[in-house]
């Protein structure tokens, strides 16, 4: 847990037993009443992508629990201005506690996480990546359906490029007897090396063309944005039967205790006009990663404290 860059490295007790109910019970605290773990930590965060979900939450739950936060909103053209290694190591002299990058290429994260002697937390690289969006997906599930085992979820969209989907993939892996179904044109499936992962642990794997025709049997449908240009192409290459975006046929289908999920920003794919159904989850999702950050947040300062003490120690 020194720096949080993978789907993959976490366990199922650690979710169970220590993320969610650690995030409930933050989650049940009023405001005023946080305890304030973080109080004298700093966060920084940097970024080379737009963000208001991942950033804003994480700056929030710091800020709650007792912490300050900096950043910088780079733009992706100052890459060639100066090496993301050299950027870390000298914030690493200033001193923060975190650091919070959102890289436009896969592999960032890990790159700063190889020079820093503080905590990198993965806010999405490139089309790597989302561990902390994972985190709260699941959560969400947790929280609303009060299971994952033997849960039947879809996986809608661009499944290729799409870092949210990937981590997701990896947590799921942890859960069992999981139907997963993977729709998405051909084009656009979901990695081979992620749906092998998925597919060792056990969960079942079908491989779909249209949301439609599976929606009566799924429940949980997560939905990805479906006006990627990527999409878009590879749609022009199927059959026209295709559809990978939440209609009235799909929301007619879906069992009436089924969840729709979205990492959002949405586009089309998820019509607001089908907000108020109660089954569309994804404000709720939104709302869940501020607990989850502030649950995260505080685990890894306890972690680092503890090992910072036992140097001492010695
Ligand atoms: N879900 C997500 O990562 O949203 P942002 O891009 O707003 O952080």
């Amino acid at each position: 847990m020194r720096h949080i860059l993978d789907g993959r490295q976490f366990t199922r007790d650690w979710l169970e037993g220590t993320l969610f109910p650690n995030t409930a019970e933050l989650q049940l605290t009023h405001p005023g009443q946080l305890p304030q773990t973080l109080a004298g930590k700093r966060l920084f965060y940097l970024f080379y992508e737009p963000s208001t979900r991942t950033r804003v939450s994480f700056e929030m739950a710091a800020i709650m629990l007792g912490a300050t936060v900096h950043g910088i909103d780079s733009q992706e053209e100052q890459v060639r201005a100066e090496r993301l290694e050299d950027r870390v190591q000298v914030l690493n002299a200033y001193p923060f506690d975190f650091l919070l990058v959102r890289y436009h290429q896969e592999g960032g994260a890990a790159r700063a996480a190889a020079v820093s002697n503080v905590p990198v937390i993965n806010a999405g690289d490139g089309v790597g990546q989302h561990p902390t969006q994972a985190l709260l997906d699941v959560y969400t599930l947790w929280r609303e359906l009060g299971r994952i085992d033997g849960l039947r979820i879809a996986l809608v969209g661009d499944l290729s490029y799409q870092r949210s989907t990937n981590s997701l993939a990896y947590v799921l892996a942890l859960f069992s007897r999981l139907k997963l179904y993977l729709v998405s044109p051909q084009l656009l499936g979901m990695r081979d090396e992620v749906r092998d992962y998925l597919a060792h642990s056990g969960a079942q794997i079908e491989h779909v063309r249209d949301l439609r025709a599976i929606a009566h049997d799924v429940d949980v449908v997560y939905l990805t944005r479906a006006h990627s240009e990527r999409l878009q192409h590879a749609q022009r290459f199927e059959d026209e039967t295709g559809s990978y975006a939440l209609d009235a046929d799909v929301l007619r289908s879906l069992p009436p205790d089924a969840r729709v999920l979205h990492p959002l920003p949405r586009g089309p794919e998820l019509p607001a006009a089908m907000d108020n159904d109660p089954r569309i989850a994804c404000f709720r999702q939104a709302a869940n990663g501020l607990y989850v950050r502030m649950a995260l947040l505080s685990l890894l300062a306890a972690e680092r404290d503890s090992s910072l003490s036992r140097v001492t120690e010695r």
